[in-house]
């Protein structure tokens, strides 16, 4: 067998790609290693919406190309790609700055990785592989093989909401559906292999369209409906969702679908009017609020997280203070937040009045701790609770499992490992840093 190692950077989309690509190559008689060392192959799976993304790679790169020189001391030969986003922003760039590097290929080319492996091999040349070809990549990638209790599930890629600080809409291209067979299909095969939850993956997931032309076209909702039918399945999430898409029938879904988590991860990136504006987000912070009054009403026991960007360019200190004030309005269970950091090739990073460094950790820091106290005011809610929880794996402390609540929360129960993969009601005792801790009920 020869060792395939892959470094993931980044978003669940990302995660799941990298099993996607492992799934590939197992074939090809490559299987996981968990190191890079020795390994006959190495993918870094990059992001490109963290700070400084590009240069981590880069640097990645340095490491690895140490290995690399050591296995070819060794007699051997240790193929170097690159996959993911930087690869698809940056590829021409990436070979002609580390040219220890033999396969570039960006996330619409996965399912041509075997071929380009071959290539490689044969050309020991560089190859590039980083258009946009059209939908049939969805069909071609291999089935799952490894899968977990919780499994993640692409039904759609792309946005075309180009809001002005993201290079998504074009990394990623255009907003792609699957069809909806396909996806059932390989829900159906994940419930075979265990999976007791299926997450719904798409970087605009809620604007899910099938792609087929008949006036029986289905929706986000209308494909939780069907997959909440399929047999072992218990529980379904969905992410990432844009407030613009966020349609009634997927709202009633959380009143009227028994198996769809009270849980809903909604990005804002800020609560100031100008702001959003400035990012093209096409909503007003009322909006949003409207919009959240909306879903609490069919489902007032959801927990609510999303995504907020501070020190966008142009963001005065009451754009900053509406944002937390419209943190406070709205009461999150958890929630991420950056610093803006300029993305080449965005409209955004270009735009004058870039706000300073200083200002930026400020702003940060006063957003965290506020949304660490919501974090923490939301988990000691459910002390005192019995709450249904998925139990995942065994937790790294002897004799525990660890599990989630319908709110995603890891809880840590002593209880027997047998109870994986089955839902039971547990009674919410403490919380640790970063967990619920709890008892079999
Ligand atoms: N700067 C800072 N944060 C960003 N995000 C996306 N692009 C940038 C950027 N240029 C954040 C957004 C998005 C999350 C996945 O990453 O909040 O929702
Ligand atoms: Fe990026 Fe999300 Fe905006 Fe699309 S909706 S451009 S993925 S931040």
């Amino acid at each position: 067998m020869k060792k395939l190692f892959v470094k993931t950077y980044g978003c669940q989309m990302n995660a799941y790609d990298s099993a996607k690509m492992a799934d590939l190559l197992a074939p090809l008689g490559y299987e996981a290693a968990d190191a890079p060392e020795g390994a006959d192959m190495v993918i870094l799976n990059t992001c490109h919406i963290r700070e400084k993304a590009a240069e981590k790679v880069y640097s990645e790169l340095g490491r690895l190309k140490t290995l690399k020189a050591k296995k070819a001391r060794d007699g051997g030969r240790m193929v170097l790609a690159v996959a993911g986003c930087v690869a698809q922003a940056e590829g021409a760039e990436i070979v002609a700055r580390a040219p220890v590097v033999d396969l570039v290929v960006g996330p619409q080319s996965y399912h041509r990785l075997p071929e380009m492996i071959a290539r490689a091999a044969r050309e020991q040349g560089h190859v590039l592989e980083t258009d946009f070809p059209a939908l049939e990549k969805f069909d071609s990638l291999a089935e799952p093989s490894a899968t977990g209790i919780s499994a993640f599930l692409t039904v759609q890629e792309g946005c075309d909401k180009f809001c002005t600080f993201c290079v998504v809409p074009y990394t990623r291209g255009a907003e792609q559906s699957r069809p909806p067979q396909a996806i059932l299909r390989e829900a159906e095969k994940l419930a075979e292999k265990g999976a007791r939850e299926i997450v719904l993956l798409g970087q605009n997931v809620n604007a899910y369209d099938d792609p087929s032309s008949d006036d029986t076209r289905w929706s986000l909702a209308k494909l939780c409906e069907a997959i909440a039918k399929i047999e072992g399945i218990a529980r379904i999430r969905y992410t990432t969702s844009h407030p613009r898409d966020m349609a009634g029938d997927l709202i009633a879904a959380h009143r009227d679908n028994p198996k769809l988590m009270p849980y809903l991860h909604l990005p804002v990136q800020s609560g100031s009017d100008a702001v959003l504006d400035a990012m093209n987000r096409q909503h007003s912070a009322d909006d949003y609020r409207r919009l959240v009054d909306r879903i609490r009403t069919a489902q007032p026991d959801i927990a609510l997280t999303s995504d907020f960007i501070v020190g966008f360019p142009g963001e005065s200190d009451a754009d900053f203070d509406a944002t937390l004030k419209l943190v406070r309005d709205i009461g999150y269970a958890t929630a991420f937040s950056f610093k803006y950091s300029k993305r080449p090739g965005t409209p955004a990073s270009t735009m004058r009045k870039q706000i300073p460094e200083d200002v930026k950790a400020a702003r940060l820091a006063a957003l965290q701790k506020e949304l660490l106290d919501q974090q923490h005011k939301f988990d000691d809610s459910q002390i005192g609770r019995t709450l249904p929880v998925l139990f995942e794996k065994t937790a790294r402390d002897g004799g525990q499992i660890m599990g989630r609540t319908p709110y995603l929360q890891p809880v840590h129960v002593k209880a027997d490992a047998g109870l994986i993969g089955q839902v039971r009601d547990v009674a919410i005792t403490r919380r640790t840093a970063n967990s619920l801790h709890g008892a079999l009920a």
